[in-house]
């Protein structure tokens, strides 16, 4: 499959035509993400909790960021690769914006870059867009701003909040964003914001009226231990833990019962050889 491109997720959208997004944090969960051919490849700062067992996406440093953008980048070979920009690295200035997002092309080798928030954010897309990289917007539930927000909470349930968040998709639309991720929003909401925007818009837990959608692929691949409480809208795939687990405890009990290394996995020295040495 050729790379995937900005035209060709436009063209996607104007023919109605999902895209299909989803997160990695390393070589293997990008190449495979790669090899399925999803469309699009985040590198979401939903790392810091998944990845790095960090309890809030918050914590995550722009330098880590970057070691796990550019092991993701070298894994893809045809999707469209966006990094997260982590708390604290866009917020202060446009110019900051601007600095860090070119680290993310940079040294990162992202595509595209993330950012959180509404029309307060427009003056720094429209300063990393001028440089020529293109910005993914986030609204609704936005996690960096989980104690703003009073936890991790469904967004725009009032008629209030529903506009705010509409006014803000505009806002960011009209800085230069190619597409809006909207999170945890009710489906009615996100569905009307996706007939006003002439972007797509990456539904995670905001119903089947986006223009694409998007999730973090531990969750959905199932790769956490059971009992882990995951959001309403992660609908799990897979059952990799499940899988990695089985075969982690086969291995440990071959090697207790010394089933493992069985003849197959040795090498043997010459027979000749073997007499000279053990003299
Ligand atoms: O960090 C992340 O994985 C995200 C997606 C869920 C949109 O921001
Ligand atoms: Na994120």
């Amino acid at each position: 499959r050729t790379p995937v491109t900005l035209p060709m997720l436009k063209k996607m959208h104007k023919q109605g035509n999902p895209i299909t997004v989803i997160t990695a944090h390393d070589f293997p969960s990008a190449h495979v993400a790669d090899a399925a051919q999803v469309d699009v490849i985040l590198v979401g700062d939903s790392l810091a909790m998944v990845a790095l067992g960090m309890t809030d996406t918050s914590e995550v440093l722009v330098e880590e960021m970057l070691l796990h953008c550019r092991s993701v980048a070298r894994a893809t070979k045809s999707a469209f690769t966006i990094g997260d920009l982590p708390m604290g690295s866009y917020e202060i200035a446009p110019a900051q914006a601007l600095e860090t997002a070119i680290r993310f092309k940079k040294e990162g080798r992202m595509q595209a870059v993330k950012l959180e928030g509404g029309k307060e954010m427009a003056p720094a897309i429209e300063k990393i867009v001028s440089a020529g990289i293109p910005v993914l917007g986030h609204v609704g539930l936005t996690p960096q701003r989980r104690d703003m927000l009073g936890g991790f909470r469904v967004q725009g349930k009032t008629t209030a909040s529903a506009t705010k968040i509409l006014e803000d998709a505009l806002a960011l639309e009209k800085a230069g964003c190619f597409a809006l991720v909207i999170e945890a929003v009710p489906s009615e909401v996100a569905t009307l914001i996706t007939k006003r925007l002439s972007i797509p818009t990456i539904g995670i837990g905001a119903g089947n009226g986006c223009s694409g959608q998007v999730l973090v692929q531990v969750d959905m691949t199932g790769n956490f231990p059971p009992g882990r409480r995951i959001p309403k809208f992660a609908k799990q795939y897979g059952n990799v833990w499940a899988e990695s687990f089985r075969a982690i405890e086969t291995y440990r009990d071959e090697v207790r019962s010394r089933q493992y290394p069985a003849p197959e996995h040795t090498y043997d020295m010459p027979q000749k050889e073997l007499e000279g040495f053990a003299e």
